[in-house]
């Protein structure tokens, strides 16, 4: 027997465990739903064995952090910044004020949110010299991984990012961070075209600011439709942030090393780039091509229910409701192609999910539509190419890194992220030199 926690009488607040290895019992404190895993450890056979562990690959069960950011109850379909509903928020708000939020924990005055829009406006120019290695990138370069190479290089442009325990020092990073993200998915993409990049102009709005800089040619000043600035500026509201998904893990994880931000973020850039996590949209789109016409639909429901297709822009770990973002995103959608005329497509995917709706096999395994079913056709509208949709996901989830991370430094229940193993290999095997083995 160890230190483990022992029964006493009052154990309403705890769970019991009985170990029948050893006939010991434990009373573990139950503390808002959950157990401590380091309390499990002192459960052991004896002092040379280590304690019990939690086996959990992809952490399913696992809470890795308190946070007070974003709640999702994915039963209802709840999604919330810092208490906020996304709904309201995507009506009533815009992209910089949700990221002053996200980073704050509350809303800002009239005053504070000229201050942090003309911070973030001041710090969209970057360093001529990111220009030149952007340049370096071969032609046809993802602008993703551009987009991450370029984050990690700001590291080494302010050397001062390493001092993350001086909070005036935080904000400073995390201004140029949020400000610099559409300049540099901006230059990824002109890069790609082989187009010269467009400089920022501290005159627009953060949203048509970025738009300029990926579509403006010659003319003096470049000029968008509101209804095109306000929808992309909702999608960047809609993606700011979505709790201990895969990239913000990765944010975290490495920011627990106490790395500056630049270099964490870079490591969240890296985990969106993956089919998994930020590519489904594009997905969404090669599926409804492949099904070309609404006569095809039934066929294609039957393939998914024999489960030789999976529906893609359909389902959710968390969400078993309708997903909040999509019901938005299928509302901006209408906006977005009254300017620029409807995607053919649209008409397939509303048919799909109004069939998908109805069917049982839907039904009964809860499987709605996520955010990815319509955000694809609206980049597309755009007339972005597909490698460009994670990069707008990226500039939309800054925020959401940042006040995670922010979190995350300032939490004195942090540690390192250091996960435990169940090693499966060889040991003590004696070791023969190359050249008595190969003789
Ligand atoms: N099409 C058809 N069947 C599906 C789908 C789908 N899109 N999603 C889940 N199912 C079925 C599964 O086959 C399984 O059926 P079964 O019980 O008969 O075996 C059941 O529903 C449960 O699905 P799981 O795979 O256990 O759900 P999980 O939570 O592991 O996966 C995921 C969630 C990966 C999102 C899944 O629903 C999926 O692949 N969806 C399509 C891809 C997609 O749209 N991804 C974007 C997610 S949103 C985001 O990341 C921003």
């Amino acid at each position: 027997m160890t230190d483990a926690p022992a029964v006493t009488e009052d154990n309403t607040q705890s769970l019991t465990i009985r170990d029948n290895r050893t006939g010991s019992e434990y009373a573990v404190p139950i503390t808002d739903g959950t157990i401590k895993a380091a309390d499990l450890g002192k459960i052991r056979v004896d002092e040379e064995t280590p304690g019990l562990a939690v086996y959990d690959p992809g952490f399913v069960n696992t809470a890795s952090c308190r946070s007070a950011v974003t709640f999702i109850d994915g039963d209802k379909g709840i999604l919330e910044y810092r208490g906020y509903p996304i709904e309201q928020l995507a009506e009533k708000s815009n992209f910089l004020e949700v990221a002053y939020l996200l980073i704050h924990g509350a809303l800002p005055t009239k005053a504070e949110y000229d201050a942090w829009e003309h911070e973030i406006t001041y710090h969209t120019f970057v360093h001529e010299n990111v220009k030149s290695f952007m340049h370096g990138f071969r032609y046809d370069a993802h602008p993703m991984g551009m987009l991450m190479a370029s984050v990690g290089a700001l590291s080494t442009f302010y050397p001062d990012a390493r001092n993350i325990d001086d909070p005036a020092n935080r904000h400073m990073q995390i201004v140029r961070m949020i400000a610099k993200m559409p300049t540099l998915g901006a230059w990824s993409f002109r890069h790609a075209q082989g187009k010269p990049f467009v400089y920022p102009d501290n005159d627009l709005s953060y949203t048509e600011n970025f738009l300029s800089m990926l579509f403006k040619m010659s003319e003096k000043k470049f000029e968008a439709d509101e209804r095109l600035v306000r929808a992309l500026d909702v999608l960047f509201i809609l993606h700011a942030d979505h709790e201990q998904n895969a990239s913000t893990n990765a944010v975290r994880s490495v920011g627990s090393t106490q790395v500056d931000p630049y270099s964490a973020v870079a490591a969240g850039v890296g985990a969106l780039f993956g089919p998994l996590h930020g590519g489904a949209n594009e997905a969404v789109l090669r599926m409804l091509r492949r099904i070309g016409k609404k006569e095809n639909i039934p066929s294609f429901i039957d393939g998914v229910k024999n489960g030789n297709e999976r529906l893609m822009g359909f389902g959710h770990r968390v969400y078993k409701n309708y997903d909040p973002r999509a019901k938005i995103i299928k509302k901006s959608a209408e906006d977005v192609f009254e300017v620029t005329g409807t995607n053919p497509l649209l008409d397939i995917a509303l048919e799909l999910e109004k069939i998908a709706l109805e069917d049982e096999y839907f039904v009964q395994r809860k499987l709605y539509p996520n955010v990815d079913f319509y955000s694809g056709l609206i980049y597309e509208a755009f007339q972005f190419p597909p490698e460009m949709f994670t990069v707008l996901f990226a500039i939309g989830r800054t925020p959401g890194w940042l006040a995670q991370w922010l979190e995350l430094v300032q939490d004195k229940e942090q540690k390192i992220a250091r996960p435990k193993q169940i090693y499966t290999g060889e040991r003590r095997l004696d070791f023969t030199a190359a050249s008595e083995r190969w003789a």
